[in-house]
């Protein structure tokens, strides 16, 4: 078949180079040259891993193509994916300036009948949206459809979770036109769920919800048992082992980041407000993520004699999760920013992400490793789980440091074992714990 995809960000791109390979013909478009520049030239625009691989390959293999060109691109297709970013706005509403951009351009350039799948996490109703806009510009009486086909794929494992989804939700107009967007993913062979197109663009927004919401339940859990001595990797262990409440994403630290959950979850806030539901327990959801790290920098400053001031402070990991170099909502951004708001100096220190924090914090001092980022300071802090992290000669950590005084946000490390290393070590939801004997 042939595909349009507009938006080569982390879900156009990965999208587009997946059904290259599954044997497509594909057209990525981008509006930004530079990036499509950089695409031609084999350069990719964002850190995924296994990525470069799969683009050279299917570009070679003449079925991948870049280009800026729009209505090349929607000419050329049977079917045109809309991946453009929904960015949120002051009042947590996305914005859907690109969206709409998108609709305009499709309208202008109908050559002939095209689904038009939306693959942008936007919110119930855009469908309709996209459906009046390419109605009312369109230049020729041609026919379309409009799909919703949401993403679920996380950053840092893209290609996996594309190739590997737990289930595709195609939300359509009528069985013929899902059939259509099914085709193409039937090479998978995964579970899909065939539903209309408002029932499609709530399933991402709950899902997304739901996983903020098991990240808030645990870290609400964790900071209790912070204050009553119990571990809250055992009580998480203990209640995810029940089938019904699953352990994944409720691992306790200090919030969840990146470009979805936290604009996700205040877009359906909005909605609901919008229609006249009052979404208590998202509201409380969003508050404990907002409070988490400052809960953590507060715990930092007591144990550093109630003060922040011409303390060196080591972090280690910059960006929102490991695997990825993206900064969006990342934890160390609060903490940075409130450490250096109260007279403290950083240095830090991440894989990949270092680039992308420079803009931001151009006055901290980053480190070509992570025991360069422990050499001298005050306290050292762990921000994003970073496998590297979890293997350093903990030793070597220790006597770098001026004082011993660990930070655990991920709870990368057994609070057992850095003790007898003779750290003072605080972690999230087990740091009074009585640990039993090994
Ligand atoms: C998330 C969803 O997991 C994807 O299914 C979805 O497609 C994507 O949003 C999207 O809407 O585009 P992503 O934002 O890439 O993916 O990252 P996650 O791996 O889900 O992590 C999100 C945040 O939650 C991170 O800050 C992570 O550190 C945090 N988290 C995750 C926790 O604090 N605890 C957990 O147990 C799991």
């Amino acid at each position: 078949m042939n595909i349009c995809v507009i938006g080569t960000g982390y879900v156009g791109l990965v999208t587009g180079c997946i059904f290259a390979d599954l044997g497509n013909e594909v057209i990525c478009v981008d509006k930004n040259p530079d990036k499509i520049a950089m695409l031609e030239r084999g350069e990719m625009p964002i850190y995924e891993p296994g990525l470069e691989e799969l683009v050279k390959r299917n570009v070679e293999d003449r079925r991948l193509f870049f280009t800026t060109d729009l209505t090349e691109g929607v000419e050329r297709s049977d079917v045109v994916f809309i991946c453009v970013g929904t960015p949120p706005k002051d009042n947590g509403d996305p914005d859907m300036t690109y969206i709409e951009e998108a609709a305009q351009g499709i309208a202008r350039s109908l050559n002939r009948y095209k689904v038009i799948v939306n693959k942008s996490t936007v919110p119930v109703g855009t469908g309709n949206l996209v459906r009046e806009i390419i109605e009312t510009n369109r230049r020729r009486a041609v026919d379309f459809d409009v799909v919703s086909n949401p993403e679920f794929l996380r950053e840092g494992s893209a290609i996996k979770d594309t190739l590997e989804p737990d289930r595709i939700v195609i939300g359509a107009p009528n069985q013929v036109v899902a059939m259509k967007i099914l085709e193409l993913y039937a090479p998978l062979e995964r579970p899909m769920i065939i539903t209309d197109v408002a029932s499609a663009e709530m399933i991402k927004y709950a899902s997304n919800a739901f996983l903020a919401t098991k990240i808030s339940f645990a870290n609400s859990i964790a900071n209790i048992c912070d204050e009553v001595g119990a571990d809250v990797i055992q009580v998480i262990k203990g209640m995810g082992i029940d089938h019904r409440i699953g352990s994944a994403f409720l691992n306790a630290g200090l919030g969840y980041g990146g470009s979805c959950f936290p604009k996700d979850s205040s877009a359906l806030y909005r909605t609901a407000e919008k229609v006249g539901v009052d979404f208590k327990l998202l509201k409380a959801v969003m508050d404990v993520n907002k409070e988490q790290p400052i809960r953590f920098v507060d715990r930092m400053r007591a144990a550093m004699g109630g003060s922040f001031k011409d303390k060196c402070v080591g972090i280690l990991g910059l960006a929102f999760k490991p695997n990825t170099d993206d900064m969006r909502d990342a934890k160390s951004v609060d903490i940075i920013g409130a450490l250096l708001g109260e007279g403290a100096s950083v240095q830090a220190y991440d894989p990949i992400a270092i680039d992308n924090t420079k803009a931001m914090f151009p006055q901290i001092c980053y480190t070509k490793n992570a025991y360069d980022a422990a050499e001298g300071a005050d306290a050292l802090v762990i921000v994003t789980e970073w496998n590297e992290f979890k293997l350093l000669n903990m030793e070597r950590v220790k006597s770098l440091l001026k004082e011993p005084l660990l930070f655990d946000g991920r709870n990368i490390y057994d609070p057992v074992k850095m003790r007898r290393l003779g750290f003072d070590y605080h972690c999230i939801g087990r740091t009074r714990a009585s640990f039993p004997n090994k």
